[in-house]
């Protein structure tokens, strides 16, 4: 964090730290980050879907995503129309640009509705889109659709901050990570988010990072970015809004150990 910037609820581990609260707060957010310290950031922000109108969208998460197995808390912040979803999403994006190194990475997860507008405002915040990746759920766990296509896929667009490394490269950390994820989501006594991700996927995205640089995830939610970045050696940053789920998140990360 840079000097002289007002805190708020901050719990910290070994190598990570989460913050409760708005990832846009002008003194807490992502513009506390100091500037060119972040290796890659991993977004997966409410999407605002899950609904063609607005008073689809309109609510709670819980009735838009049901299908985990259990009870989780509602979250906020997915209820924005098409165009303040975008323009949001330019705000959140240009500050995680800000923060990033000159060879640092985005992913961010979104489904089919709002891919456009996700693209759109990667490349409005000066990342520089390098292509889509897919996570895929088992056929048939979810959102059958008669009559049309199984929507079993959530996307994961990806940029960078500057140029991409030559290939073979010998002094430049390169991974190459799958385009395809294919994973179920959590299910049982591991399913603690509405839209939690599965910690496989996670486990691999974070190595868009070199092992012991920065990982940020500006919408943390059960801190599955966090779990990922301390099972495979890298450092976190996080943020998440609501309180409750904020202490899940901390559940997590606190017992997370490298692996
Ligand atoms: C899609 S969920 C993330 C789920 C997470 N990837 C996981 O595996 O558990 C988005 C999270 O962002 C949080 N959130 C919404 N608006 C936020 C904001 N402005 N700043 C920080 N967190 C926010 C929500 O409370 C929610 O938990």
């Amino acid at each position: 964090m840079k000097n002289g910037t007002v805190t708020t609820k901050v719990v910290t581990g070994p190598g990570w730290e989460l913050r409760l609260g708005d990832c846009l707060d002008p003194n807490t957010g992502l513009a506390s980050l100091e500037r060119g310290s972040v290796s890659a950031t991993i977004a997966d922000p409410p999407y605002s879907s899950g609904g063609l109108s607005s008073g689809a969208r309109a609510r709670s998460t819980g009735e838009k995503y049901s299908s985990a197995q259990k009870p989780c808390p509602n979250f906020p912040g997915d209820n924005r129309d098409q165009r303040s979803f975008t323009s949001w999403a330019w705000r959140w994006l240009a500050a995680c640009r800000d923060a990033s190194s000159a060879r640092g990475r985005l992913a961010v997860f979104t489904d089919w509705r709002q891919l456009p507008a996700i693209t759109d405002a990667i490349q409005w915040a000066d990342w520089i889109w390098r292509g889509t990746g897919a996570w895929a759920k088992p056929l048939g766990a979810s959102r059958p659709r008669a009559g049309g296509l199984w929507n079993g896929v959530e996307f994961i667009p990806w940029a960078s901050a500057g140029p991409m490394p030559q290939a073979g490269q010998s002094d430049c950390y390169a991974p190459c990570l799958p385009g395809l994820f294919q994973a179920a989501a959590p299910k049982g006594a591991a399913r603690v988010h509405q839209t939690q991700k599965p910690d496989e996927v996670l486990e691999r995205l974070v190595e868009l990072a070199p092992p012991g640089d920065l990982v940020c995830d500006p919408f943390a939610g059960s801190g599955t970015t966090g779990v990922a970045a301390i099972r495979r050696g890298r450092r976190f940053v996080g943020w998440e809004k609501s309180p409750e789920i904020f202490e899940v998140a901390c559940s997590r990360l606190r017992a997370a150990r490298p692996q």
